[in-house]
């Protein structure tokens, strides 16, 4: 279990380049069982969660092969119509293999999710939908039990707004008999990624980036050639870590327009902002001060932004607020940012942060991906040494976060425990 040791207090200054987005690889990861022909997927990052997902897809059946360009990966076969728990236990997102498994092979055993301890995080609208489209579902043992001959096209309303549920609809209709309407669909950019992934291999998908979402059904998918889109939460963390140590940070290979509700709150709060067509410059403004935000789907703030903003937050003058609406309890940060000497109460999903209060390196321990993602932001802040335990939880969603940020002046280092 490796440590994260940061001193405190440097500036970062320079150039850093945000990997693909692991929310956008793992559900095109998991399209790839729809079709028996190669898919060429560019720009898939080196995280923790894509090793699980190339595993759990290797174990399905799947033939990965990968050079500098990138993976290309075969699934001509499905040689087990299953996700166990070993494979799904630290990773929510392997639920995404539901709904190709059952459009492919008619039937699907995958273990319920573990994943981030966030929240109760339930998949029932994942199920519910699958059922309006013909699946038998049952649960036993901690593990879904999908069967249906061949799907058919429904209009699916969510309840709520979902985006693994929304993906493994879409990925599952693509290959249903007849047409199928996704209301109230997720609208973040990794689905519509996902979308034009499926449609290079022959779907036929209108409508996503949108509320409602519509796919005709089709017998077969072929290949395609695809590079994934940039990670708008892995640059929003280097953005909030650039403003937390009052440097001057180009962070490249992003698209600023995925970004506004969090580049909107970072001018608020009185950082310069300079957005060019694939980067965006963070710079410490005139004046610093509090903010308030809600989490919302896209194009709102997301919440995997919400722990790191909460840490910026402690920095600022004044009283800030925020609310996590996403997630019940998705507040794990808070206990070691206070042990940190940040301010900062909880009431419900609100957050009281008053600042600024001087942050103190301290021996703390990241308790989810981006909770921990919020320590190391705390940490660069702080004065002193921050050692941050159980790494692992960073390493599921930022590809060298250690060495990105070292890079720019960060003092961080990975010790091998
Ligand atoms: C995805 C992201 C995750 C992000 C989250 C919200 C991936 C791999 N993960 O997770 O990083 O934090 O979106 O932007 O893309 N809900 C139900 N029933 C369901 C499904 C969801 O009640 O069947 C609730 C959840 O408890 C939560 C809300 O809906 O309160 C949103 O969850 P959802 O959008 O499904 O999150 P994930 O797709 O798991």
């Amino acid at each position: 279990m490796d440590k994260f040791v940061i001193q405190g207090g440097a500036r970062l200054v320079g150039e850093v380049t945000a990997s693909g987005a692991k929310n956008a690889a793992l559900p095109i990861l998991a399209a790839t069982l729809l079709s028996a022909a190669p898919q060429r997927l560019l720009g898939v990052p080196n995280v923790r969660d894509v090793v699980t997902m190339r595993h759990l897809l290797t174990e399905i059946g799947a033939l990965i092969t990968g050079d500098v360009v990138g993976d290309i990966v075969q699934v001509k076969q499905i040689v087990r119509c299953e996700a166990p728990y070993e494979e799904v236990k630290t990773m929510r997102a392997a639920i995404l293999v539901l709904g190709p498994l059952l459009a492919r092979c008619g039937e699907a055993h995958v273990s319920l999710p573990g994943g981030c301890a966030i929240g109760a995080r339930p998949v029932g609208l994942h199920l519910a939908a699958l059922q309006r489209m013909g699946a038998e579902i049952t649960l036993e043992h901690g593990t879904i039990h999908a069967k249906a001959r061949r799907l058919t096209g429904a209009v699916i309303d969510f309840e709520q707004v979902t985006v693994t549920g929304t993906q493994n609809v879409m990925m599952a209709a693509t290959l249903a008999q007849g047409t199928t309407v996704i209301r109230n669909a997720a609208r973040e950019p990794e689905g519509v990624d996902l979308a034009n992934f499926l449609i290079g291999c022959g779907a036929k998908i209108t409508g996503a980036g949108s509320s409602e979402i519509e796919i005709e059904g089709v017998p077969s998918l072929g290949g395609a050639s695809h590079t994934i889109i940039p990670d708008r939460i892995e640059a929003a963390t280097f953005a909030i870590a650039g403003a937390i140590t009052g440097g001057d940070l180009l962070v490249r290979d992003v698209l600023p327009d995925q970004m506004q509700g969090v580049l909107d709150l970072l001018r608020s709060l009185g950082f310069q902002i300079d957005v060019e067509s694939n980067a965006i410059r963070v710079r410490a403004g005139r004046t610093r001060r509090s903010g308030n935000f809600s989490t919302a789907p896209y194009p709102g703030v997301p919440t995997d932004v919400q722990p790191q903003m909460m840490a910026l937050l402690s920095q600022m003058p004044g009283l800030s607020t925020l609310r996590e609406t996403i997630f019940d309890g998705r507040f794990s940060q808070v206990p070691e940012l206070v042990r940190m000497g940040a301010d900062i109460g909880i009431e419900g999903d609100h957050a009281k942060i008053t600042g600024a209060t001087p942050l103190s390196g301290a021996k703390v321990m990241a308790s989810d991906l981006r909770a921990g993602a919020a320590l190391v932001v705390a940490g660069l802040a702080a004065e002193g040494e921050t050692e941050i335990a159980r790494v692992y939880h960073i390493d599921r969603g930022y590809a060298s976060l250690e060495g990105k940020l070292a890079s720019v002046g960060a003092h961080i280092r990975r010790v091998a425990a």
